[in-house]
């Protein structure tokens, strides 16, 4: 059996990450092709976590005032619309789905709103036709890049040759890449593993195969097939493939603080950084990342804000209002189109409806580790049985609190195996 990773297998477990380099800095800003990335830092694509809302709420969770008194709490007001998350992604969706797919089904799938600029879609598949075709409809859904996954180590992916199981194979790579990119003209970049195992690592070679196709820059997820999520990942291997190539290279692999952000930049000279399952857990990282590079800028010493219980209640509110007001949107589409909905389409907009609330429940048990009387919160989520009853568990929870207390991060971050069995499930 696959073996999972454990609490003690991980350096996150420990309370600082790693120490803090004196001169590296998360860099303010980069380019992909012509879209100019600012600052640095990237959501990393996620299944079942990366939707429209997710994104959103990042975005917002990460709104930085540089100027801001640093004394004040992370729920402080902002004033400006700088967010420390640089670029967001899509989660991966099926080339051939999508090449296949009903106009307004596509639309749902590609659902973005103008406020995610810059934002990603990323395709997985291993058919070079259906690639370019998925690419294109991208493109024309306004997407301001298109990625390739090459990283995906699930069996059912892996099984139709897709995301790393590709990895194996790079002669149809390059014809897939050819391909992809004489089909659009918007950036296209590529996410991948290191290799399928430690006797087959490609990840400089397929850099230097997509600098020479025309690709414009790429991610480097720094764990093999076989890895999985055990273990660290390796970061000289981002750093071999900066060395390799001169387009801009992202750096991804267990990133939890910004301190872990700066060494990894210091360690690979990566042009941006890429954050996956911290996000979930803390979505205040890339604004901690922005500030600890403002600060760093300033005084040379880095410092970011903690958040309290009461940001952490205003997160959660915020998120779980977000989702239902996602759901009540969808429900009124669906109402007005009721009439021509089959038997089968009302059964699919249940059965979505039924999954915003498995994902409220999802997140709630993410979000609420580290919260005073969190179990209890948890529970009562956990038997509510539509978004709007969540809701009120989650207020009735916050209106008579459990001892306020300052949440370090530590705290936050202690429920990797909640997380774990998600990717499981994900993948
Ligand atoms: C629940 C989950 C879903 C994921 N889905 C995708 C995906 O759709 N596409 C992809 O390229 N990587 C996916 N990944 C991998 C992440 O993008 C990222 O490479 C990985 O988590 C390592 O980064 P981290 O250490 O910051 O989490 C997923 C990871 C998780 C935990």
């Amino acid at each position: 059996m696959k073996k999972r990773y454990t609490l003690e297998q991980k350096h996150w477990d420990a309370p600082v990450g790693h120490a803090m380099p004196e001169h590296s800095r998360v860099p303010a800003s980069f380019s992909i092709g012509n879209v100019r990335i600012a600052p640095a830092t990237v959501l990393a694509p996620m299944a079942g976590v990366t939707d429209t809302v997710f994104r959103r709420f990042i975005k917002n969770a990460s709104l930085f005032t540089p100027n801001a008194d640093l004394s004040t709490t992370v729920e402080a007001q902002t004033t400006n619309q700088q967010s420390g998350c640089g670029l967001i992604m899509t989660e991966f969706t099926s080339a051939d789905g999508l090449s296949r797919m009903r106009e307004s089904k596509r639309k749902r799938y590609l659902t973005y709103y103008d406020d995610e600029h810059p934002i990603s879609a990323q395709l997985f598949g291993s058919n070079p036709g259906t690639l370019a075709d998925s690419a294109r409809i991208v493109q024309d859904a306004g997407f301001d890049l298109v990625d390739l996954n090459l990283g995906c180590p699930a069996k059912r992916v892996v099984a139709c040759n897709g995301g790393s199981g590709l990895l194996r194979d790079l002669p149809l790579i390059e014809v897939i890449f050819k391909a992809v990119r004489a089909a659009v003209t918007i950036p296209f970049t590529v996410k991948f593993r290191m290799g399928w195992n430690d006797s087959n690592i490609v990840c400089v070679e397929l850099a230097r195969l997509a600098e020479a196709c025309g690709l414009n820059a790429v991610a480097l997820h720094a764990r093999t097939r076989e890895d999985g999520y055990t273990g660290q990942a390796r970061w000289e291997y981002i750093a071999a493939v900066k060395d390799a190539v001169r387009i801009p290279v992202i750096g991804n692999g267990d990133i939890r603080t910004p301190e872990d952000a700066a060494a990894m930049v210091d360690a690979t000279r990566c042009d941006a950084v890429m954050i996956g399952r911290a996000a979930p857990s803390n979505p205040w990282i890339f604004r901690q990342i922005a500030q600890y590079t403002a600060t760093k800028e300033a005084s040379g010493v880095g410092s970011y804000d903690i958040p309290t219980d009461m940001d952490r209640y205003r997160m959660i509110r915020t998120y779980f209002q977000m989702l239902v007001d996602e759901i009540a949107l969808e429900e009124a589409a669906e109402a007005t189109r009721a009439a021509e909905l089959t038997e089968a389409g009302q059964i699919a907009a249940r059965a979505r409806h039924r999954d915003a609330v498995g994902k409220m429940k999802q997140f709630a048990s993410w979000f609420t580790h580290g919260i005073p009387g969190g179990s209890t919160l948890r529970k009562q989520i956990f038997e509510a049985i539509s978004g709007p009853a969540v809701l009120d568990a989650v207020e009735a929870f916050f209106a008579n609190p459990a001892k306020p207390a300052a949440i370090g991060l530590r705290e936050t971050v202690l429920h990797e195996d909640v997380l774990h069995e998600a990717i499981l499930q994900a993948t």
